[in-house]
């Protein structure tokens, strides 16, 4: 709640214009409660018996007259009460007599409730400019924050979990600044205008409802808070429906290959049965709640009644009062409303504050040294010294993992899947920090230079593929704005790309949907390769980059990347033992740990795991070896 209203202060002169609007507001429904004392004993030609200023020596200050101008005998008003109304002190502003009253007083009242309108509007948009703007802040940073995460963070969320913070949660704050916010100042206000009212015009009247008011609220109290509990259980089977549809919609075709349309049916009706029985239960209570309130508002109504009456039968208060006091008791129950609404939107939101918070909070696990330099170009001489590491402090990945691999050079990752193939290259894009050792590259070690130097300089096509919603070119040119169109054209030639992007409805600029869906996955492939390979980087990775392709397509593939690879430092990770064998280096890793490394030839000799693999995969040729 402090912290929203900390947030809010941001736009301190927005926030003072409409603070400055709503005591306004506020001042006008002092006036248009204050019209009603006259209008009643004015225009229905009763005596304003009560209405009198007083002047410093404490006497009547006018003569009061009736309609026909009669003088009127006085009443003395109640020893030691003052009341001051407004509409006396407009009146001798203007110097209008009490004869004109009765013409000036629709005039009045147009003017109050326009001056009321308008500064509603005013206050009202200022805040919701001010929540705008905040809000907007708030999802600029969140985003930017996000998108600087390192991996890591993103082990540990959900895709849902951050959208509903970047969407849900912000538009709740935002909720809270422009109208919960401004509501709870703008009412309370108003609150205090009226009950400043009601006390100077009958105190003990005053006193009387403030006494009955509270054994009326005590039912109300409980009627609320079990409207709120079933509220809150209805939305989570809600959310509960909402996950089974996700599942089905999403797995549709798992569900049709076994055939479980019935039993999901009859999970989804389960559950829509279960939200059905506690929305009928809220729809008793909520249904009830309205005539209940009625109810006591009409005894506590009839209290005041029958009090009141007395007060004007004695000659306390007159008629106009009477009405006035009824009026502002009546202009009392909108702000108490809102107040109450108001309150609960900025507990939700403060609820929502902390969430967006924790986010915004976090800082990058990896990030520049401050005394980082960039990388220059470099040759690709790479080093792992006895790195190791691990994703999560309980299970170690990596064990003293040491290579090294000369510029120019292709190094080939091989293992059993889950070995820490992929893990390996993550830490050299410095996607995750290594708990021991050292990685370097052309000798400089990479936690000393800046992430987006080393980024730049490496290309990489990892085994799930990602494009985005965008043309065929821009997929493949992600990042390289200016690039011609015929590099662009030369690196889908190079990866097999061309000839199935020419026979697209657009060519380049075909639109591949989202996720590229439109594609097939050997296409989704190639595409990506092209990407890694317009980037023309120093050192380029390839986690199973053709793992996807068939045999026919890899082949064309192998020819063009052979060329490629050659004047570049290159890791290539692949199942098929196929794809390396002319690598300068393999690496066999299991278990986290690098157990063999050297070239084909000196691995089948070794007869060790890397002859095992190749063995399986290729069983002719053991037959033909012996
Ligand atoms: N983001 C991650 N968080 C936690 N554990 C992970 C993560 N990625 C991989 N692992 C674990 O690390 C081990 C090595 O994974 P990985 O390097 O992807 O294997 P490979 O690429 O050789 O198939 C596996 O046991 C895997 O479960
Ligand atoms: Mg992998």
């Amino acid at each position: 709640m402090f912290q929203l209203f900390k947030l809010t202060l941001r736009e301190r002169k927005w926030v003072l214009l409409s603070l400055g609007c709503m005591i306004f507001v506020a001042l006008f429904n002092y006036v248009f409660v204050d019209m009603v004392q006259p209008i009643i004993n004015e225009m229905f030609g009763l005596a304003p018996a009560a209405s009198t200023v007083k002047a410093p020596d404490g006497s009547p200050a006018t003569a009061m007259t009736d309609n026909a101008g009669r003088d009127v005998p006085q009443k003395a008003p109640p020893k030691g009460v003052v009341k001051v109304r407004t509409m006396d002190l407009v009146l001798r502003l203007f110097r209008i007599s009490r004869q004109d009253i009765r013409k000036v007083l629709p005039f009045v009242v147009v003017f109050v409730i326009f001056g009321r309108g308008l500064f509603t509007f005013l206050s009202s948009f200022f805040m919701k400019a001010v929540g705008n703007k905040i809000v907007k802040t708030m999802r600029d940073d969140l985003y930017e924050h996000i998108l600087y995460q390192s991996p890591g963070f993103f082990d540990q969320v959900t895709t849902g979990d951050i959208m509903s913070r970047l969407t849900n949660d912000v538009d709740k704050i935002q909720q809270a600044v422009s109208s919960a916010m401004s509501d709870m100042i703008e009412e309370s206000f108003i609150l205090i205008a009226l009950l400043v009212q009601l006390f100077v015009t009958d105190w003990i009247l005053a006193l009387s409802v403030f006494v009955i008011t509270p054994l009326a609220v005590i039912p109300l109290a409980a009627f609320n808070k079990q409207l709120k509990r079933k509220g809150k259980q209805s939305q989570v089977r809600m959310a509960h429906i909402y996950n089974l549809i996700f599942e089905t919609i999403t797995g549709n075709k798992i569900v049709k290959a076994f055939t479980m349309e019935q039993f999901e049916l009859r999970k989804f009706l389960k559950a829509s049965w279960s939200y059905f029985k506690i929305n009928l239960r809220l729809a008793w209570i909520s249904s009830l709640s309205s005539p209940f309130m009625e109810f006591i508002g009409g005894v506590v109504g009839a209290f005041i009644l029958a009090v009141g009456a007395k007060r004007i039968a004695n000659g306390n208060i007159s008629p106009g009062d009477f009405g006035a006091f009824v009026i502002a008791i009546f202009l009392m129950f909108t702000p108490i409303k809102r107040l109450s609404r108001a309150n609960s939107v900025i507990q939700q939101a403060t609820g929502c504050y902390d969430r967006v918070q924790e986010i915004l909070n976090r800082v990058p696990q990896i990030q520049d040294d401050p005394q980082a330099q960039p990388l220059a170009a470099v040759k690709g001489h790479v080093v792992f010294d006895r790195v190791s590491f691990s994703y999560n402090e309980s299970r170690p990945v990596l064990f003293d993992v040491s290579f090294e691999v000369l510029p120019n050079e292709m190094a080939a990752i091989v293992g059993l899947s889950g070995a820490g193939k992929t893990t390996i290259v993550n830490l050299l894009s410095r996607f995750y920090e290594p708990t021991g050792g050292r990685i370097s590259i052309d000798g400089v070690s990479i936690r000393d230079v800046t992430l987006a130097s080393l980024r730049s300089q490496i290309g990489l096509v990892t085994q799930d593929i990602i494009l985005f919603n965008d043309t065929v070119r821009n997929n493949i040119a992600y990042g390289l704005d200016d690039t011609p169109m015929d590099s662009i054209i030369e690196a889908a030639q190079a990866s097999e790309c061309h000839r199935f992007i020419m026979e697209l409805p657009d060519g380049y600029e075909t639109p591949i949907g989202e996720k590229g869906t439109l594609l097939s996955s050997g296409q989704r492939q190639r595409l990506a390769i092209a990407r890694a390979l317009l980037k023309n980087p120093p050192i380029l990775i390839l986690d199973e980059a053709t793992s996807a392709l068939d045999s026919e397509s890899e082949r064309l593939i192998q020819a063009a990347l052979a060329r490629i690879l050659k004047d570049r430092t290159t890791f290539v990770i692949a199942h098929r033992l196929s794809t390396i064998r002319n690598a300068d280096k393999i690496l066999v890793i299991d278990k986290g740990r690098i157990v063999e490394s050297g070239s084909h030839e000196k691995l089948m000799k070794k007869k060790g795991i890397y002859k095992k693999l190749h063995d399986l995969q290729f069983p002719e040729e053991e037959e033909m070896e012996r």
